[in-house]
Order: structure tokens, then sequence, then C-alpha cells
């Protein structure tokens, strides 16, 4: 393991909202489905930042827990393939959490655009306390905790991903410089073996002395290769090479989900509170119940009327599950009254039963069986915790708290 692993790690956390819907389906989950086969993922349950607004009622918090991570296996998360676990069970990311604190300036915590709307928007809640504040500095240890290169969030949590960024540059330049910084980095460089060893050396001078970049480049590329660097020497010998000081904490880059647009039975954005949603695992009948009577195109009020798809929230999700063909059909039949909207919307049904068909199969073992879901979070904790427990060690040497 070295540092180059944060190129292929990935970190993702969703606040436990119990049963999940379509829209969360389409816009966030099944592409974690997707990344799980691309990178080496950790998927966890973001209990502690649900607390930061629901702290007055936490009653349900482990039934949505249960049922969110039974929709995340019912979609086809693998535990074989990511790592799967609930915050709470890897304290690692509360000590982070706390000695990030250290460095972080409020102004940066106050001016993350979240922090103003959030209190404006839950005016019945009182927010003004520390948890919420510090919402994004946690999430900052969430990520950093693994080092992780990668994070796909919407569009809504990028600026918490850059101010993940500037907190750990902010680490890394206070806490990154060891007193004895040239002389450890001057061993690691060593134990790279000869012929690497003066590639690297001639390369930094050239940097270092000449600006040359492209032979930054080609350490880079070389420090990547080597297999039997520990993390704490190849993250030296990468700070070595721009002059600085030991990158602890890696930079991570926020990989933006273009959110797809899944409009909810009444038109409006599919979402819980406006009680428009259709769940992963509903009855069959439920789905042909709520799609039947979804709402459709205004303009088409009696049969013969002609419609627009465009105009349509049933087209749109048609958009999501239909092949080419079909929707063809439905374009051409919509505009010209051909086609009814309840013949519109009977292939829509069956394709969102079709998928949900196949969550059910995979959900049924762990209905039946609620102990092998705490196994795959209990399993996911321990694999979540060997790496954060080292990452946690570098950080805490560095901070001078290394016990030793
Ligand atoms: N704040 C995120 C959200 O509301 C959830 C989250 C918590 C998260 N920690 C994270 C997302 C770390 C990505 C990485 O969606
Ligand atoms: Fe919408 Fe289909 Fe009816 Fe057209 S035919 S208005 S696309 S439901």
């Amino acid at each position: 393991m070295s540092s180059n692993d944060s190129d292929t790690r990935m970190v993702s956390g969703m606040r436990p909202t119990g049963r999940l819907h379509l829209g969360q389906y389409h816009g966030v989950l099944k592409n974690w489905v997707q990344l799980q086969h691309e990178y080496e993922c950790f998927f966890f349950v973001a209990d502690w930042h649900a607390l930061t607004t629901a702290y007055e009622d936490t009653e349900d918090v482990e039934k949505h827990i249960f049922d969110m991570v039974v929709d995340w296996l019912a979609a086809g998360l693998n535990p074989g393939s990511a790592t799967l676990f609930i915050q709470s069970r890897v304290p690692e990311h509360a000590e982070l959490h706390l000695l990030l604190s250290m460095v972080t300036p409020l102004a940066w915590l106050e001016r993350v655009p979240t922090y103003k709307d959030q209190i404006q928007k839950l005016k019945d809640k009182d927010l003004a306390t520390y948890g919420f504040l510090g919402y994004p500095l946690l999430q900052a240890a969430d990520i950093l905790i693994y080092r992780a290169g990668h994070v796909p969030v919407g569009a809504d949590q990028v600026a918490h991903v850059e101010l993940t960024r500037e907190v750990a540059r902010r680490f890394n330049h206070v806490f990154g410089r060891e007193p004895d910084f040239e002389a450890q980095a001057e061993a690691a460089v060593k134990k790279m073996g000869k012929k690497a060893a003066r590639l690297y050396n001639e390369c930094r001078r050239a940097y270092v002395e000449q600006g040359d970049s492209e032979a930054l480049e080609r350490a880079r590329a070389l420090l990547a290769s080597q297999q039997n660097l520990s993390i704490g020497d190849s993250e030296r010998l990468f700070g070595y090479l721009e002059g600085g000081g030991r990158i602890i904490l890696p930079e991570p880059q926020a990989i933006i989900n273009e959110a797809a647009k899944v409009p909810g039975l009444d038109g409006e954005k599919m979402s819980k509170s406006y009680g428009n949603t259709i769940s992963l695992r509903e009855e069959p009948e439920v789905v042909e119940e709520k799609v039947r009577t979804m709402m459709t195109d205004p303009a088409r009020v009696r049969r013969n009327d002609p419609g627009e798809p465009g105009n349509c929230p049933v087209f749109a999700l048609h958009e999501l599950y239909a092949t080419d063909d079909l929707k063809k059909w439905v374009v051409e039949g919509c505009r010209s009254a051909s086609i009814g909207c309840i013949d519109c919307k009977k292939p829509l049904i069956d394709a969102i039963n079709a998928e949900q068909a196949q969550m059910r199969t995979r959900a049924q073992p762990f209905e039946d069986e609620p102990d092998l879901v705490h196994a795959v979070l209990q399993e996911g904790a321990e694999k979540a915790r060997d790496v954060a427990r080292e990452t946690l060690e570098d950080v805490r040497a560095a901070v001078g708290l290394s016990g030793r």
C-alpha cells in the first residue's frame, strides 16, 4: 500500500434517510454501483451527519440505517467489491475531525454556502450548534481518513470537497514538515534501489533547480510505480520533489454526479418531503397505481388532444427506462394522439417493475435475516478501520502525539 492508492480510492457517504426512492437511485446509487467496479470504494452511512440536524429525534435512525443499507444491497452494491459501513462504527473519523479542527479557521466553516442556506431553510430547528457548523469538517475527515483521491457527490456538495482540499493543504503545511525531513527523505530515496534512486535524484534536481516540469512528472510516475515504499516514505518523496514537506493528507477531487432528472408523481422533483416518490422495492400493484395516476402533459385533457412528451413527467421516466424504439413510439404516438396516456404508461410500469423485481430478489435474504446486514456492516467497519488507523497513525505522529 502506498500513497498512489489515493488515485484509485473513492469515498462517499449518504445520510440515513430510510427507504430510498427512484430519484436517489438514478441520481446517486446507480452511480455507486457502477463505480464499485472501477475504484476501491468506501461507502458509508453518515449517521453522525444525520445527528447534526436531527439530534432531537434519533428514534428512527437505526431503522433508517437498516432500510437504506438493504436498498444499497438490493440495488447491487456488493460487499465483495465495495467496503460498506456505518460512519459511527469507525471512530477514527471523529479523532481526525478533532485534529483537523485545530487548524481550521472558523471563517472557512461560516462561509460554506450550505451553512447559511440550511439554517434559513430549517428554521424550526436550532442549528446554532457546533455540530452543525462543523458538518463540512466532519465530511472532510470522512474523506481524508481514507486518503481518497475521488469523491462522487452531487453538485450541492462540491463546496464541501473544496473545503476538504483547503483543510488538507493547511494541515500538510502546518504539520508536514518534520524536523528531520531532509534526512528522512534521503533515507527513503535509498530504499528505492540504486537505479530508481538515481533517476529520482536527477529529476528532482532538474525540477528544483531548473523548474523542469516534465522532470517532475517523470519523478512522480517513478514514485507511483514503486511497489514497496511505505505510505509514509512515499508521501515524503512526493513532498520532497516540490521542496516542501510531506503530504500527509492528499487533496481529493470531487466527481460531480450529473443529477439524473427524476420527476415525482406530481411532476415536481422526486423527494420524500413532497410525498411524490416511488420507492425501490415497492409492491408491483403500488407501482402500477402510482404510475397510472401520475401527472401527464396538462395539455392532453382528452384522449384526442395531442401532447408533448417534453412537457410530461411520464416521459422523463421513459428516458430512464425505455429503449430508443419505445421512446420513438411514445413521441410519435403522443404528438399525434394515436396513443393514450394509459397505453404510454403501461411499458413504463413494466420496466420499473422488472427492475424492482430484481431488487426485491436481492433484498429478500437480508430482510429474512437482518443479522446478515449487520455482518456486512461489521465486516465493512473492520476493513475501513484498518485503513483509517493507518492514516491516523501518520496524522498523530505529524501532530506530535504518536504516544511513543
Ligand atoms: N454531506 C453528504 C450529503 O449530504 C453526505 C456525506 C457525509 C458525504 N460525509 C461524506 C459525502 C463524505 C461524500 C463524502 O450528501
Ligand atoms: Fe405523457 Fe405519454 Fe401521455 Fe404523452 S402519451 S402526455 S408522454 S403519458
